[in-house]
């Protein structure tokens, strides 16, 4: 018998548990176990036989690992239809997570009981491909057209209550191994050999649009609702031959690629949280506007004390309601009770107006106004006021953190902690490394954005870190585009069109125009030798004060809750090309795109010549969970290396022949597309 799979026979039944710590993933040695219990227990001549997992998981799906390669026998299908044309009845004892390929073993037993803790789902869809071993068609057969609906085309992953109440498990027990030993099996066909469920062409249309609307331009959900189609028409044998083989062609897929790509390398970045260090219980935040109530909330989220530190009284209340509105949406939207809300707003904050009597804590993050000499006395405050082992963080988006340090005590023990917005939900953190930042101290906030459940992502010290460093260089490119003849809804729109999230310019709608503005002031674009200023940005804030949404009008006009391009703005961009002279010409949107990217990914290769950032995948992972580019297509970096790193070199060489200012070709760039190399492997 194989190590991952245990086989244990007595009183007429065979146990068959699935042991491959640490989730039971189905790998080729589960797989060859599984048939091989199968057949002995048949051998025995077994009255019953029970599939559990061992440890906290059932089956938690295929060894995404094995994806990259040909598929190796024996098959998940054919384990399943064994399962399911198997002489006595197999019962699923669901011990934990039923997921991907494990749901799928358990969709082909003849019954299936699940602890109160299990979570059942067919994720596949998250990773590009779709169920490959009868999900699609035995989901269906067991709960219904609508329910398999629901689930498979958006990779939802529902509890044990959930999956009672709608018939995908038969019994929810403590101790299922037990429950599934004795279960009497209803006087039922096999899954497989139910009748087909009724064909509801209305459901399938909504979840046509639906998936559309969640996922556009991602081809598994759709392949998903094609497939629970054709469970309705086809034979099981049919249906499973056609399930496979879409599995198939997807699994080789650019889209299947990338979201692998991305899974492995945010399990990587959240792995790094999992190293031994002191555990954060007490927090100082200074500044408690958009970023410091958020950072706060989510510091109260898993248990730490925080102190708030604002300037005065009024700033005080103003925090406070700040905290209290992120309470009271999570009561809105069903998160926490009222009571609990207001008792952990009262038991795990403390507010105060300067730095009188601070708590001895463990970490103290600093959110205050973009401004390096209100960092600074921030910082000798909090020096003066804190233990020299209290970390000291800073949330800056573009100061020099190796600035804000001078003259701290122990500036080993400072870094960046650099959240995003909204910090309580957005997953991503950029890590910075200071100059002088030492070991422990990464240590101990990695660790802190692993309890806080944050992807985190290491940086060097630079403008803008990875993130919004490549955001001003893909937006200057687009402002470039402007004045050569684009115009702002058009780029947006293309953006789109390649998968972004949002456009360029509806984004500074939504964040304000004044920060973008700031930043360029602060970089002295406009009198910078060697650069290619465009004053459209500059002058849309100047004269006509449209600082973007929460003025009421941007680079759009915005009424009535939509954006609508504005004649203004349009005529000021016009009139910026005839001034400089430049007669505008038509973009199509494939060129806009293929410039825009270009410009993401000559900067990304410029972070990663620098070591500002470690590894490709960490720039990815910075653009899709805090910019919006589509995981799909795995992040710049990943996505330059599917199109070719001569191709993306190519079309810098050409922009740069012809605008010497705005483009030029980072050295790295130039060495991997010589050496054929593709990001991932610099
Ligand atoms: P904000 O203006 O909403 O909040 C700043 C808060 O700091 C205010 O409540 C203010 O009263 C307080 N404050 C100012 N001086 C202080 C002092 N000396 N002591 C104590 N409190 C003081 O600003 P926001 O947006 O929260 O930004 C804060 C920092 O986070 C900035 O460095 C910003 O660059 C950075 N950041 C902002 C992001 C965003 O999307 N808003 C994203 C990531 C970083």
């Amino acid at each position: 018998m194989s190590d991952a799979v245990h086989l244990s026979l007595a009183d007429d039944i065979a146990l068959i548990t699935i042991d491959n710590p640490p989730v039971n993933v189905a790998s080729r040695a589960v797989r060859a176990g599984l048939m091989m219990a199968l057949d002995r227990a048949e051998a025995a001549g077994v009255a019953r036989v029970v599939l559990t997992g061992a440890g906290k998981t059932f089956v938690a799906g295929a060894d995404a690992k094995e994806f990259s390669a040909p598929p190796r026998p024996p098959h998940l299908p054919d384990i399943a239809n064994r399962i399911e044309s198997f002489p006595v009845p197999v019962v699923a004892a669901i011990n934990g997570a039923a997921l991907g390929g494990g749901l799928e073993l358990a969709l082909a037993c003849a019954a299936r009981v699940a602890a109160p803790r299990a979570t059942l789902g067919l994720p596949e869809v998250t990773l590009g491909v779709v169920p490959g071993a009868g999900g699609t068609q035995r989901l269906p057969r067991l709960v219904g057209l609508e329910q398999a609906l629901s689930l498979i085309p958006e990779g939802r992953v529902i509890g044990a209550a959930e999956a009672l109440r709608i018939g995908l498990v038969d019994a929810m027990t403590d101790d299922p191994v037990a429950a599934a030993r004795i279960l009497a099996l209803p006087d039922r066909p096999a899954t497989g050999a139910r009748p087909a469920p009724a064909c509801d062409p209305v459901a399938i249309e909504a979840a046509r649009k639906q998936a559309a609307r969640r996922s556009p331009q991602q081809i598994a959900p759709q392949r998903a609702i094609d497939l629970i189609e054709a469970a309705v028409r086809l034979s099981l044998a049919e249906g499973l031959a056609l399930e496979r083989q879409n599995f198939l062609d997807l699994k080789t897929g650019d889209q299947a690629a990338a979201l692998r790509y991305v899974f492995f390398a945010e399990r990587a970045a959240m792995g790094q949280g999992k190293a031994q260090g002191a555990d954060v219980r007490s927090a100082v935040v200074v500044g408690g506007g958009t970023m410091g109530a958020g950072i706060a909330y989510a510091l109260a989220g898993i248990g730490v004390t925080v102190t708030l530190v604002e300037t005065d009284a009024a700033a005080v209340e103003r925090a406070r309601a700040n905290i209290a509105r992120l309470f009271d949406d999570a009561v809105k939207r069903g998160k926490a009770s009222a009571e609990r809300a207001a008792s952990d707003m009262e038991r795990l904050f403390t507010f105060r107006a300067g730095y009188d009597d601070l708590p001895p804590v463990d970490i103290a993050i600093e959110a205050v106004f973009e401004d390096l000499s209100i960092k600074r006395q921030v910082f000798a405050a909090l020096d003066a006021a804190l233990p020299e082992t209290a970390i000291l963080a800073t949330n800056t988006s573009y100061l020099d953190p190796d600035r804000i340090t001078e003259g701290l005590r122990n500036p080993t023990r400072f870094l960046g902690l650099h959240f995003f917005s909204p910090a309580h939900v957005m997953k991503l953190v950029e890590v910075i490394r200071a100059r002088d930042t030492g070991p422990e101290t990464l240590v101990t906030a990695l660790r802190l954005a692993a309890r806080l459940r944050k992807i985190p992502v290491l940086a060097g010290v630079c403008d803008g870190f990875i993130g919004n460093r490549i955001l001003t260089r893909y937006r200057q490119c687009c402002d470039v585009m402007l004045i050569e003849g684009a115009l702002p809804a058009q780029i947006d729109a293309a953006m789109r069109g390649f998968g972004l999230a949002m456009g360029p310019y509806e984004v500074q709608d939504l964040s304000g125009l004044d920060i973008a503005y700031a930043n360029r002031k602060r970089l002295g674009w406009k009198t910078m030798p060697g650069f290619r200023y465009i004053p459209i940005a500059d002058r849309i804030v100047e004269e006509t004060g449209r600082l973007g949404r929460k003025t009421g009008a941007g680079w759009y006009d915005h009424t009535g809750g939509k954006a609508v391009s504005s004649a203004l703005i349009d005529g000021i961009v016009v009139e910026e090309s005839a001034r400089a002279g430049i007669v505008r010409r038509r973009f199509t949107d494939a060129e806009i795109v293929a410039r825009a990217t270009a410009a993401m990914v000559e900067e990304g290769f410029r972070i990663l010549g620098e070591r500002i950032a470690e590894r490709a995948a960490d720039i990815d992972l910075v653009m899709i969970h805090g910019y919006g580019f589509p995981r799909w297509r795995g992040g710049p970096m990943h996505w330059a290396g599917r199109v070719g790193l001569s191709e993306i070199l190519r079309r810098i060489e050409g922009y740069a022949a012809e605008d010497p200012l705005s483009w030029s070709v980072p050295d790295l760039l130039a060495r991997a597309a010589a050496e054929g190399k593709t990001p991932e492997e610099l």
